[in-house]
């Protein structure tokens, strides 16, 4: 919800993305923590899966959002930290889900693969739902 602070990472291939959606949430009313990269020379994605992981951690953000050009490679660094549940969302459908069943708390996204309207609405999906709980909760659980 607007008023929370959403973190923001990217390599270079997500960077474009990475500042429209950045500015896109600031215009939404959120407080955005940009963990870079900055531009867009060459970064490896892990050490921006690693800023997000320390930021949500810390509980500098609640929430994350991490692009590459694919997803593929930032979620799954994220993945290995202890705490994440980093999604690779390509869709709305996908987004609401990985909050309602998994209780996502880091989306991913592949600026490569979606272009800036689906980026921003799986990302508003993606805030504006809430965990269902339930019988989800017992097999997050496990993840831990
Ligand atoms: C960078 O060229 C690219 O490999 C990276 O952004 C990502 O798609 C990896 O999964």
């Amino acid at each position: 919800m607007p008023g929370d602070s959403i973190a923001l990472a990217s390599d270079h291939a997500g960077f474009e993305l990475k500042a429209s959606l950045a500015s896109w949430l600031r215009d939404e009313g959120y407080e955005v923590l940009d963990l870079g990269t900055t531009g867009p020379d060459s970064v490896d994605y892990p050490d921006y899966a690693d800023r997000m992981a320390e930021a949500i951690r810390t509980g500098r953000a609640r929430r994350g959002v991490l692009v590459c050009g694919t997803g593929i490679g930032i979620s799954i660094a994220a993945n290995r930290h202890r705490g994440i549940r980093c999604a690779l969302c390509h869709d709305t459908t996908s987004a609401r889900l990985s909050r309602q069943h998994n209780d996502a708390n880091v989306i991913a996204l592949g600026a490569r693969m979606i272009g800036d309207a689906v980026a921003r609405d799986s990302v508003a999906a993606f805030l504006s739902t809430a965990f269902e709980g339930g019988r989800h909760a017992r097999r997050i659980e496990k993840l831990s």
